[in-house]
């Protein structure tokens, strides 16, 4: 079953798209329109939900900004510079990425779909879409192109891949915690309240969760840490804080798994006492 639901917020229309399977839910996939401006394009298998949305007022859809150029918030990118003819950005890094059709694994491919390829422009410090200013702030650790989309006046942010859960279990390889606690200490330096998550979707007390994910962010590297310096290896470590072994480790081939949290944080440590 395909859900796909509306919600207004802060004149802020958030879409929520979702798979459900006998055997498991997929998670949710949001994209919100703003002022003219699509914040992430959703995934590519719900192409035909996700257009019928867009051809409902595509008047009101003038530039679409990635937080970042996963196929699962890229998915429809392609669909909306070839027939909307609109310009998408995305952070430079991410550009290559984009212009290639479907470079990531089969699994993913299952998942989300085949991402068709497409022609971003790069995201600069500003963003425009039609009455507001939107500020850009680089907020690399889940991926290398992840930016977050911030309006002053209205304290709105847009946090793309930041925040997901409050307790993070897996990650993938690519992924660093410490370049993403970075992140959100950098964003919790803005004054904002509200957040709108790509996976979570809207929340008022946004500003809170992010502090609340930072906290057990910074445990968890604590008790990587003090493991570490007792000299437990990686495997033992990961063992010891996740023995919960999730689906998606077998299912991803190791691409995801809660071992490249403890790894990211030992490479941070190492790199710490070189310095
Ligand atoms: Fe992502």
């Amino acid at each position: 079953m395909i859900i796909i639901q509306f919600q207004e917020m802060e004149d802020v229309t958030c879409v929520k798209t979702q798979v459900i399977r006998s055997d498991r839910k997929g998670n949710p996939v949001y994209l919100f329109l703003v002022d003219g401006m699509l914040i992430d394009t959703g995934q590519q298998s719900l192409e035909s939900e996700i257009i019928s949305f867009y051809k409902e007022h595509p008047e009101k859809i003038k530039l679409a900004a990635l937080t970042h150029s996963h196929e699962d918030h890229s998915g429809t990118a392609a669909w909306l510079q070839e027939k909307l003819e609109i310009p998408i950005y995305v952070h430079p890094s991410g550009i290559q990425v984009c212009q290639k059709r479907s470079p990531y694994p089969k699994y993913r491919q299952v998942t989300w779909g085949i991402r068709k390829e497409f022609n971003p422009l790069p995201l600069e410090n500003k963003i425009k879409s039609l009455n507001t200013e939107w500020e850009v702030i680089y907020t690399p650790g889940h991926a290398d192109d992840h930016v977050a989309f911030y309006h002053e006046q209205t304290g709105r942010m847009f946090t793309g891949d930041l925040f997901v859960s409050p307790k993070t279990k897996v990650i993938m390889d690519t992924e660093s915690i410490p370049m993403t606690m970075d992140s959100i200490r950098k964003l919790l330096t803005y004054d904002f309240k509200s957040i709108y998550c790509s996976h979570a979707g809207y929340f008022e007390n946004g500003k809170r969760k992010l502090k609340q994910k930072l906290e057990h962010l910074e445990r968890l590297y604590s008790e990587v840490e003090i493991l570490y310096q007792e000299g437990y290896s990686i495997d033992e470590i990961n063992k010891s804080l996740f023995p919960k072994v999730y689906p998606i480790v077998d299912f991803s081939n190791g691409e995801w798994d809660s071992r490249h949290i403890v790894s990211s944080i030992i490479s941070e440590i190492n790199k710490e006492s070189f310095l």
